[in-house]
């Protein structure tokens, strides 16, 4: 007995905290048909046409956590379409860290667009190309949010780093829990070459594919405090040296904009956290 109440305690929770199912943790909010999950909740597609594009969201809120999931991205001419992957909070003042991936023509790079919003306050975009093609196979994109750091990882390699500066004065997501969300939309008007390339409804439907969610988290029940498993996701404070090493070969041969370094955005001084560079 003894036995069995102790497996239930260590072993379940960590099953429950990795075994992601779409069908249970997400709803289709945008879409109607578009959005399809499949393979008895394993497999979920976003589709987008002339009419329409689609879009899910996790049924439950986080308040810190390490969240990854596997996308396929629209194969082919994607020019004109928004992949978006994001986690956010609601309300005027949300808070908000993002991953868009940008379409591209056939053969040409997609765009991995990143961005931190905070109180309703973003502008801190970084850009980065892939050093795969993200559309041939599945890849595994992850958002560590604690504390102390944000780290965006690219199948494992951290892509973004943004710590916690509140000390210099700079807001830091710590205080509202955020939905996981997802969608896929036409953003031809800038999306592609700053808009200039246009979406061919010809090729649609466009169809991003996902698989393997996992939320190691603060699951935020309403009204009360988050409820979260000691250990249950990285409290680290910064990047050790083999990572830090990852993210300086990342930026030095793919990040394609950095707005802290973007002189022209910002001609009176950049904004406090851009102190280092980040
Ligand atoms: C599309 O391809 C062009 C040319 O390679 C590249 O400059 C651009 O960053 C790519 N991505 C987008 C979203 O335009
Ligand atoms: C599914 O995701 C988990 C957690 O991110 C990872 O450890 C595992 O290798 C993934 N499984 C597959 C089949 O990719």
């Amino acid at each position: 007995m003894q036995l069995v109440i102790f497996l239930f305690l260590t072993v379940f929770p960590r099953i429950f905290a990795l075994g992601g199912n779409f069908a249970q943790d997400f709803d289709i909010t945008w879409g109607g048909g578009r959005a399809r999950i499949l393979h008895n909740g394993e497999l979920l597609t976003l589709s987008l046409d002339r009419a329409s594009g689609s879009a899910f969201q996790s049924k439950s809120k986080y308040l810190f956590g390490k969240i990854a999931m596997q996308l396929k991205l629209v194969p082919g001419n994607s020019a004109g379409t928004v992949t978006s992957y994001y986690l956010s909070s609601t309300g005027s003042t949300w808070d908000e860290i993002d991953f868009e991936f940008l379409g591209n023509m056939s053969g040409e790079p997609y765009t991995v667009h990143t961005n931190i919003i905070t109180n309703g306050k973003g502008d801190r975009e970084q850009q980065f190309h892939l050093w795969f093609d993200p559309t041939a196979s599945f890849h595994t994109y992850s958002i560590l949010w604690n504390p102390h750091i944000i780290i965006f990882y690219v199948d494992g390699t951290p892509i973004r780093q943004f710590k916690n500066m509140e000390s210099r004065g700079v807001l830091f997501p710590n205080r509202q829990p955020m939905r996981i969300h997802s969608s896929l939309w036409n953003a031809d008007d800038w999306a592609t070459r700053g808009g200039i390339v246009k979406t061919d409804w010809s090729k649609a439907p466009f169809i991003a594919s996902y698989r393997n969610f996992s939320a190691q988290g603060c699951l935020w029940t309403q009204g009360s405090v988050p409820s979260c498993g000691s250990g249950s996701y990285p409290r680290i404070r910064e990047l050790d040296s083999a990572s830090l090493k990852r993210l300086t070969w990342v930026r030095k041969k793919y990040m394609i904009y950095n707005y802290c370094i973007d002189k022209k955005r910002f001609p009176n001084g950049f904004p406090p956290e851009c102190v280092g560079g980040d």
